[in-house]
């Protein structure tokens, strides 16, 4: 069920994205890839370039505290990235495209974002379009093993492997920038880590680098910052508040994970349980709280933002101080996206048994160094949960040391990431492929009618109809009948 034609035209998206494809460039790079990438017949025998990647074969699931160092075992086949790519029908249809045409020839990718099948298909995308690729993961627990070393025996240069320690986790993006001959061209981060390493180690590397797509509110922050400063030194593409990343991967990613992340690492009971959440943003308002009000927990919110807040109490959520329902929750989530949210004086007086974890990017929100005091015991009870218990004998049960609870100790619904992963693979195929001139050293929105066409590329697996403006409603609305349908502010 194709919907429109001119919509889904990808040679109407590339002429619009003024793509100049460089064959040239293409044929260099795909000499030195495996030539059936992107399906399944994709060879994973060990490549030349596998060998300069860290990764190990341990189950993303595996609970076992596994001592062997992830550089000694041995690599084995991932049949997860097949199954996502069953739920990532838009990535596929680039891919059917690139056969033609290889937007991202030339472009060497250097990526520091979760890694999970998601990403491997993104990665696998990416290559099918042109570039290369070298990886490393932003967050230290929610690396699928498996994953990563079949990308690696796929000919990636992945450096992540699940429980690295946070030295690890620097090296790793280190391993991704610091090589000889290679010099990446775009930046593809999720929470600005990478870039910051960058700047902070090889600013030079600026001088080649096209552009920086961004996925999450922690790294747009920061590289506002750095505009403001300044400081930035090249465009860089704002995916977190494109319409698709907003509007589908904050609410459903959550909505679908943090009943799922809560129920395997603790086996609670929803129901009549009291429970306050901190920010009622995308993240918090519609995920969370829709999933835990529908489970009949019983759901507080706090906020700082008057207009949220309004939201908050509009749709049936008590609005609090933290420290008037502390002593009574029986679990406590933040998702603000800032720091010290929930600090130690909060912490001493939550009850036995609280449960504490958090759906923010960072590990920022819990102020969890201030736990490390002699008089408090760390028990380590299952993968993922740490019981930290009081001299009088309370324990509270604190969630993947305070980092992203869904992505630590979960799952995430592929369809929604597919719809981030393609909006991250046109920012790149823009940024990389803009005239000069059309992004100046500053931070962008994805034009509109690019998250258009992402939806799009999504409805045929609703057998969804969608409805064509007629000559007079699109005159009448003032818009052209292919869209853009809203303007560039509309969130
Ligand atoms: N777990 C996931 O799968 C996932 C998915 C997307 C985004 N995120 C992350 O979740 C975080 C929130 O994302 P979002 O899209 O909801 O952002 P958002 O900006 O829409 O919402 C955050 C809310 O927190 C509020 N806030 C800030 N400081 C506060 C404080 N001290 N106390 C109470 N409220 C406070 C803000 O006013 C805002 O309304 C970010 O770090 C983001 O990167 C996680």
């Amino acid at each position: 069920s194709i919907l429109s034609s001119k919509l889904f035209n990808m040679s109407v998206l590339l002429a619009y994205l003024s793509l100049q494809i460089q064959f040239a460039d293409q044929k260099q790079e795909f000499s030195k890839r495996p030539s059936k990438i992107g399906r399944r017949s994709l060879s994973r025998s060990i490549s030349q370039s596998s060998t300069d990647s860290y990764s190990s074969a341990a189950s993303y699931t595996d609970s076992s505290d596994d001592e062997t160092s992830p550089r000694d075992k041995q690599q084995k086949n991932s049949k997860e990235i097949e199954i996502a790519e069953q739920e990532m029908p838009a990535l596929m249809a680039l891919r059917k495209r690139a056969q033609g045409e290889k937007p991202l020839a030339g472009a060497k990718v250097v990526g520091c974002t979760h890694i999970t099948a998601q990403t491997a298909v993104l990665m696998e995308t990416l290559s099918a379009l042109g570039a290369q690729c070298r990886w490393a993961a932003c967050n230290i627990y929610s690396t699928q093993n498996e994953v990563a070393a079949a990308l690696a025996e796929g000919g990636f240069s992945v450096f992540a492997w699940k429980g690295e320690s946070e030295d690890d986790f620097w090296w790793c993006i280190d391993r991704c920038v610091n090589v000889e001959g290679w010099q990446p061209n775009m930046i593809l981060d999720d929470g600005g880590d990478l870039t910051h390493w960058i700047y902070k180690k090889y600013p030079n590397m600026f001088k080649k680098i096209k552009g920086i797509v961004e996925e999450s509110v922690t790294g747009v922050h920061r590289l506002y910052q750095l505009s403001k400063a300044g400081k930035l030194c090249v465009p860089a593409m704002n995916v977190n508040d494109s319409v698709t990343k907003q509007k589908f991967d904050n609410l459903y990613c959550c909505r679908e994970s943090i009943l799922d992340g809560l129920k395997r690492t603790t086996d609670v009971m929803f129901g009549g349980k009291q429970v306050v959440v901190c920010g009622y943003g995308e993240v918090s308002r519609k995920g969370c709280c829709a999933a835990l009000k529908a489970m009949g927990s019983i759901v507080y919110v706090t906020e700082i933002d008057p207009i949220c807040a309004l939201q908050a109490c509009m749709d049936g959520f008590r609005l609090v101080k933290l420290n008037e329902v502390i002593r009574q929750v029986d679990i406590v989530i933040t998702c603000t996206g800032n720091k010290n949210v929930v600090v130690r004086e909060n912490l001493d007086r939550m009850k036995n048994g609280c449960i504490v974890c958090n759906m923010g990017h960072s590990n920022t929100e819990i102020d969890v160094a201030s736990l490390r005091t002699p008089e408090l015991t760390w028990e380590r009870v299952r993968s993922q949960v740490d019981h930290v218990i009081w001299p009088d004998g309370k324990r509270i049960v604190l969630l993947a040391e305070g980092r992203l609870l869904n992505l630590s100790c979960s799952t995430v619904p592929t369809f929604v990431l597919s719809i981030t992963a393609t909006t991250q693979a046109l920012a790149l195929i823009e940024l990389y492929n803009a005239p000069e001139g059309r992004y100046k050293q500053d931070v962008y929105l994805l034009p509109k009618k690019m998250d258009e066409y992402v939806a799009s590329l999504h409805l045929p697996t609703f057998d969804a109809h969608l409805t064509e403006l007629s000559d007079e409603q699109a005159k009448y609305l003032g818009l052209n009948k292919n869209g853009p349908f809203k303007p560039n502010y509309y969130r």
